[in-house]
């Protein structure tokens, strides 16, 4: 499928789901009470099928527990991926412990915690925060400090199908409040989506306290925020993806048809997080499959608008991202 294809498909999606959504039961969100929230472990087994993974992303866990091996001890890395317990995260964090990389997963809470910690044994430790409430979010950095130093972090937790004001408080302001209070590792990840072309910055509801922000605009904040962070810390490498339209739970939201490739959808991360290319080791790049996208929103790479980003953040949050 070329690109222009996937992402007339990806925007009609769009147009089609995002109004109806609201009304919607997305796929197998069967789990947990309104106070618990996130999807439990039911009668999915070990990789929550049904209930928090999608059978393809069950299939891939067990492909990857079944062919990667390790790198010689030297390569490992110390790497941190939040919302790793379901759909690319799950996927990025299996695949990067088979490779023998120590990596610190994330779950919204207690039981989430556990149920990855039964999916993939070899964590290191599960850290647990909501990403829809700022206050869990603030903690959630403390508990990753005292864990000490990171040479990774994949900002991968992301919500679609939800109310705005959790959009905004997960795929946007969450990150912004992680990048500005842990301490800065090697390489940040950022996880966005080509829908992000239809998205504005939203600087107005940012700076006024406001919640009317999509999942386009906040794809558009995450990765405006990850450009803006490559340019502030360049001595660090700063990234962002979009895994394309790949068939976790999230991009079964609208239905059960998903047109890119699962696998590809998650080692643009593990390719970036190992550097084991040049093309992987630089800083300020948008990757699609592991190539540069150069379909950009335009504020993307405007550093005004960057800069305009960063002091919306930090009115809204009174966090300064140093
Ligand atoms: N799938 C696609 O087609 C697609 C396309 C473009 C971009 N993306 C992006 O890729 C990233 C991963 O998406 P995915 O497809 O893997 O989605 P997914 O299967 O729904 O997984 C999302 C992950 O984020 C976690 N999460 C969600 N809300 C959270 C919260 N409030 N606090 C803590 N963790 C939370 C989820 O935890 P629970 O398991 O507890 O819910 C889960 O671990 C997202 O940033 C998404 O926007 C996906």
């Amino acid at each position: 499928m070329t690109n222009m294809t996937r992402r007339s498909l990806l925007l009609s999606a769009a147009a089609l789901g995002m109004g109806t959504l609201a009304s919607c039961t997305t796929i197998g969100k069967s789990g947990g009470t309104p106070n618990e929230g996130g999807r439990s472990a039911g009668n999915g087994g070990r990789f929550g099928v049904g209930d928090y993974n999608t059978q393809e992303v069950a299939d891939e866990l067990r492909y990857i527990e079944e062919n990667i091996g390790h790198l010689p001890k030297s390569d490992a890395k110390r790497i941190l991926i939040t919302g790793s317990t379901g759909g690319l995260g799950q996927l990025t964090a299996a695949y990067l412990l088979a490779r023998g990389h120590s990596v610190v997963g994330h779950a919204r809470n207690d039981r989430r915690a556990a149920d990855v910690q039964r999916d993939l044994p070899g964590l290191e430790a599960v850290v647990t925060g909501d990403l829809s409430n700022l206050d869990e979010t603030r903690r959630l950095a403390t508990r990753i400090n005292e864990l000490g130093a990171f040479d990774v972090i994949i900002y991968n937790a992301g919500e679609y199908g939800v109310a705005n004001a959790e959009i905004l408080n997960v795929n946007s302001l969450s990150p912004y409040l992680l990048t500005s209070l842990v301490d800065a590792p090697q390489q940040s990840i950022y996880l966005t989506s080509d829908l992000h072309l239809g998205g504005d910055l939203k600087l107005g509801e940012l700076r006024t306290g406001g919640t009317d922000v999509t999942y386009d605009d906040s794809k558009v904040q995450i990765l405006t925020l990850a450009m803006a962070v490559a340019r502030r810390r360049p001595k660090l490498r700063v990234n962002a993806v979009a895994p394309g339209w790949v068939p976790t739970m999230m991009g079964f939201a609208n239905g059960p048809y998903a047109p890119d490739d699962l696998r590809a959808g998650y080692m643009t991360q593990v390719w970036l997080a190992e550097g084991s290319e040049p093309a992987s080791r630089g800083s300020g790049g948008f990757f699609f499959h592991r190539e540069p996208e150069d379909d950009v929103h335009p504020s993307v790479r405007d550093t005004r608008a960057q800069d305009d980003l960063l002091d919306a953040y930090a009115r809204r949050t009174e966090v300064t991202l140093r």
